[in-house]
């Protein structure tokens, strides 16, 4: 993945910028379209990011489906205005971070939330598991969860701050690491059982690299997967 610095007026932003965002990433939400059960969900929640990729996709599939898009960075959520002025007013655009809309989540959704794409794009924190824990309290029953996170490089600093084998899933370092979408799996349904729910992980998981060309030693130009992987994981809520 590319990781394109855009400046505003105060702060500079590192964004991953990746034609994950057109190609593949349509896979994954056409996906989470296809699964859900409901012709016609309530509410969906979604993240922002510069484009607003998935609140524009949702919003074409489900114009009467109310639309919340939450977004951490106050740039990128001035910059969403000027580029989604078509759906703008049909989408509720809140500035949040995950774990701070958690808490305010059972106003926010009510009883309503039937899809979420929860495309953060880092690396399994702990905030970010405490933050899912909650979360998952919150949803329909058939609710679908879509995740994005990076695989982690496995430089011991980011494996440090890959908490998801701590108290939910004990599990080796290298072990983790040969078994990362299991690990992840495994740690977002044991989230979901210690308050009752029952999380189903549907299909398998998917591994994305974005791909760029290169010349191989002969001067021949080549494919090459470049950058780090994002692994995508989808869940029902069955219970
Ligand atoms: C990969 S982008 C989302 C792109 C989006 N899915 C789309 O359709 O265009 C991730 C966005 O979510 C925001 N984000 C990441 N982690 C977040 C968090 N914990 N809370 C709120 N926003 C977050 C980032 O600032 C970024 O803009």
């Amino acid at each position: 993945m590319k990781t394109k610095t855009l400046h505003y007026k105060k702060q500079s932003i590192g964004v991953i910028n990746s034609t994950l965002d057109s190609c593949e990433k349509k896979e994954v939400r056409d996906m989470l379209v296809d699964s859900i059960k409901y012709k016609d969900p309530t509410c969906i929640l979604t993240f922002g990011g510069l484009n607003m990729w998935d609140a524009t996709l949702f919003f074409r599939k489900f114009p009467n489906c109310r639309i919340i898009s939450i977004e951490r960075d106050p740039a990128i959520l001035k910059a969403q205005k000027k580029r989604i002025k078509p759906i703008y007013n049909r989408v509720f655009t809140m500035h949040y971070e995950f774990s701070n809309f958690v808490d305010q989540a059972p106003h926010i959704l009510g009883n309503d939330l039937d899809l979420a794409f929860l495309d953060f794009n880092c690396v399994l924190s702990r905030k970010l598991e405490d933050g899912l824990e909650k979360f998952l309290t919150h949803v329909n029953k058939d609710a679908i969860i879509g995740l994005t996170l990076v695989a982690a490089r496995d430089s011991v600093a980011e494996i440090e701050d890959t908490y998801c084998f701590q108290e939910v899933c004990n599990c080796r370092e290298a072990i983790y690491r040969e078994n990362r979408s299991k690990v992840i799996a495994h740690t977002v349904k044991a989230l979901g059982k210690r308050n009752g729910r029952v999380v189903q992980q549907i299909g398998e998981t998917k591994c994305y690299q974005n791909r760029e060309r290169e010349k191989n030693e002969f001067g021949q130009e080549e494919v090459v997967r470049v950058g780090t992987p994002m692994m995508f994981w989808m869940f029902r809520v069955v219970k």
